[in-house]
This record gives structure tokens, sequence and C-alpha cells, in this order.
């Protein structure tokens, strides 16, 4: 049987394919709401669907979605068990970067999935969702630590799988943001309430 969280996500789905808030649903061949569960606390964000995942619907289904999962698997963690989203759920034309304007359209549906999974941390994948919390910050100077908003969301960025396809270097920054993923779930979070960075999962261990 499948519980209410369930049901939610999939009225949450059913009122984003019929969303028309931004142009991006004339262009697309279907909305990609988003996949997966509630069941581990952890919430993906990434960036807008390319053609494999406007073809199918899914969200990470192409090459940076394989590479995902290789992420996900390498630290144990199976892609049913965490929700992955985008910051659009509409393919934008030629897969070029999500305008402002879509991405402050699509804000309804993030602040929807959140109400239902209120996750215990939101890993956002590449910069356009890391914006998405912590405008105007760079995603060199952030990335693999976890930082609290205001709003008491954990926020854990990481590049983006595709971006780290293309450029070796950050291939490793990657896999390294990901171990610290890992050692920051396997530890209990520290509350802070004000909007500053957290400890960096390492001293979380030895001094949380
Ligand atoms: N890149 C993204 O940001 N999202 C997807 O769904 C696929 C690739």
């Amino acid at each position: 049987m499948q519980d209410a969280t369930y049901a939610d996500l999939e009225l949450v789905a059913d009122e984003i394919r019929a969303c028309t808030a931004c142009p991006l649903h004339r262009s697309a061949r279907q909305a990609v709401p988003g996949h997966g569960s509630g069941e581990s606390g952890i919430f993906f964000l990434g960036e807008a669907p390319g053609y494999h995942e406007d073809l199918q619907g899914k969200p990470f289904v192409g090459a940076a979605g394989q590479f995902l999962d290789e992420l996900l698997a390498g630290i144990g963690l199976d892609r049913r068990k965490v929700f992955i989203t985008n910051v659009v759920r509409h393919r934008p034309p030629e897969n070029r970067d999500p305008l402002p304007e879509e991405v402050a359209a699509c804000d309804i549906w993030l602040r929807r999935h959140l109400e239902v999974l209120r996750p215990r941390v939101i890993v956002t994948l590449g910069r356009h969702a890391m914006g998405k919390f912590f405008p105007g910050e760079s995603i060199s100077r952030i990335h693999g630590r976890p930082r609290r908003t205001a709003d008491g969301l954990v926020i854990f960025p990481v590049y983006h799988p595709a971006a780290a396809l293309h450029q070796p270097g950050l291939r490793d920054a990657l896999v390294a943001d990901f171990a610290a993923l890992a050692l920051y779930l396997a530890t209990p979070a520290p509350v802070k309430t004000e909007e500053t960075e957290e400890k960096p999962a390492e001293q979380i261990t030895l001094f949380g």
C-alpha cells in the first residue's frame, strides 16, 4: 500500500503537469515533476530537464543522471529512496539556462514539494539550484559543506554532475562533495538558527 506522502507527491505532480505559469510548457514535450520518495529525507535539486528527461518525464535519466546514480551508489544511496527534482520542471529550448523569471514561476512547486517531504537535507546540484537559497554566492566557495538558511533548511551545495562530466577537475570535487555528504548524513546535524555556514563535516564529527 502507498502512503499519504506518495499520494501527496502524485497530487503535486499532476498540478505541475497542468502548470502554464511560464512559457516553457509550450516548447517542452511534457513536464518533469520529480521522482523518488522522501524515505531517506534527502532531496536533490537540479537545474532543468534536458532532452532525455523531456522525453521520459523523469529527472536525471541522461548521461548526467547515470553519473548521479554512480555518485549515489558510491555513498550507499538508492535513487528510489531520495527525491530528485529541478528548479524548472519543463525543458528550456535547446537546453539553454533557465531564465530568472522561469525559475521564479516554478518556485511554488519547490515549496509544495518541501511542504510534503520536509527533507532533512536539500542537496543542490549546480549553481542554479544553489542560487535559489544563496543568491549571489559562488558555488566554488561554498560547495561540499552543509549550510543552514534563515528558514532552518539545511542546504548541501555540490557541483552539477553534467558540469563534472565535462571537466575532470570538477569530477574529483563532486566525488569529494558526495563523500562529505555521506559523512554529514552519518552524524547528527548541529542545530543553528542564524544564516551562517555550518561547520565542515569533519569538524562536526570531531566536535559536534
Ligand atoms: N540536468 C538537470 O539539471 N536536471 C535533469 O533532470 C537532467 C539533467
